[in-house]
């Protein structure tokens, strides 16, 4: 017997297995980057894994938008939001690390495709076929907050990331303590940044795909971050002591 769901009921159940996720999460460090393991299966190169798991939520997120077009001008510019985003993480953050000669679990890759595609498929759908905001949704408090936390939430994200990707040399790829920035305060504004912009737009697109976005990104981001922050902790004795994880003077 088949169970049919709705994509509300789907919704639910997959924002659910996030936050069920994320205990785990706190426990088992993803690894890639600092904290790849070889023992994870067969490997890829670090960049090619970036490009593939990213680029295939851009891709996905076209040809679901494209099938159920929609010509509502606020759905055309949150599409337009996303796709500017999902361009810079999969070809322009990539290309720009300095990562030659790392490698990543080709299952790490496997499942961030997954849930990047689910997470775009549903955002996709949602934006073309079931959102259709009205003349003047501009002036809506949550539109007005949501653009702002969205623009300063990835400027916050783009810059740390380039203080990260430029603390390396051409051919290094070994870890140094960032400074300046929001890195004053926390270990990983990056990680922060990425999570304030996606909470601004949820906050602009208000619908239950835009919140699965949300609760998807923070509970891969808060964990990796803390363990981050810890790695920072146990490989540079001298790792300022009033720097927070991720969450200026609080967490
Ligand atoms: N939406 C989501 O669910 C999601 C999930 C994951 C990531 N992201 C975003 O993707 C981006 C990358 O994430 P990430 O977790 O891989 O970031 P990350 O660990 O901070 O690394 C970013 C880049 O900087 C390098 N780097 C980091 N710390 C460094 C240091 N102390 N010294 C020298 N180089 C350093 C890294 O090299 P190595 O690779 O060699 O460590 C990597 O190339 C971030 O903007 C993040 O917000 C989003």
């Amino acid at each position: 017997m088949f169970l049919f769901i709705s994509l509300q009921q789907f919704l639910y159940i997959w924002i659910a297995l996030a936050i069920v996720l994320f205990p785990l999460q706190l426990f088992v460090s993803a690894p890639y980057g600092r904290h790849t393991k070889t023992t994870w299966g067969p490997m890829l190169s670090n960049q090619l894994g970036w490009i593939i798991m990213e680029a295939w939520a851009l891709v996905t997120f076209v040809i679901v938008y494209l099938l159920f077009f929609n010509t509502n001008q606020y759905a055309l510019f949150f599409g337009a939001l996303y796709i500017i985003h999902y361009i810079n993480r999969s070809f322009i953050f990539p290309l720009r690390t300095k990562t030659k000669g790392k490698q990543m679990p080709l299952l790490i890759a496997s499942f961030a495709l997954i849930f990047n595609s689910i997470n775009a498929a549903c955002l996709a759908f949602f934006l073309s076929e079931v959102s259709n905001y009205p003349v003047g949704y501009i002036f809506k408090w949550n539109f007005l907050l949501g653009f702002f936390l969205f623009f300063a939430g990835a400027f916050i994200n783009i810059k740390s990331d380039s203080i990260l990707i430029n603390l390396r040399k051409p051919g290094e790829t070994d870890y140094k303590i960032p400074q300046g920035f929001l890195f004053r305060y926390i270990s990983c504004p990056n990680h922060f940044g990425e999570i304030v912009e996606w909470f601004g737009f949820m906050l602009m697109v208000w619908n239950l795909a835009g919140v699965a976005f949300l609760v998807w990104t923070a509970s891969n981001l808060l964990p990796r971050a803390l363990h981050h922050h810890k790695w920072y902790q146990q490989h540079f004795p001298n790792y300022p002591k009033e720097r927070k994880a991720v969450l200026p003077f609080s967490l």
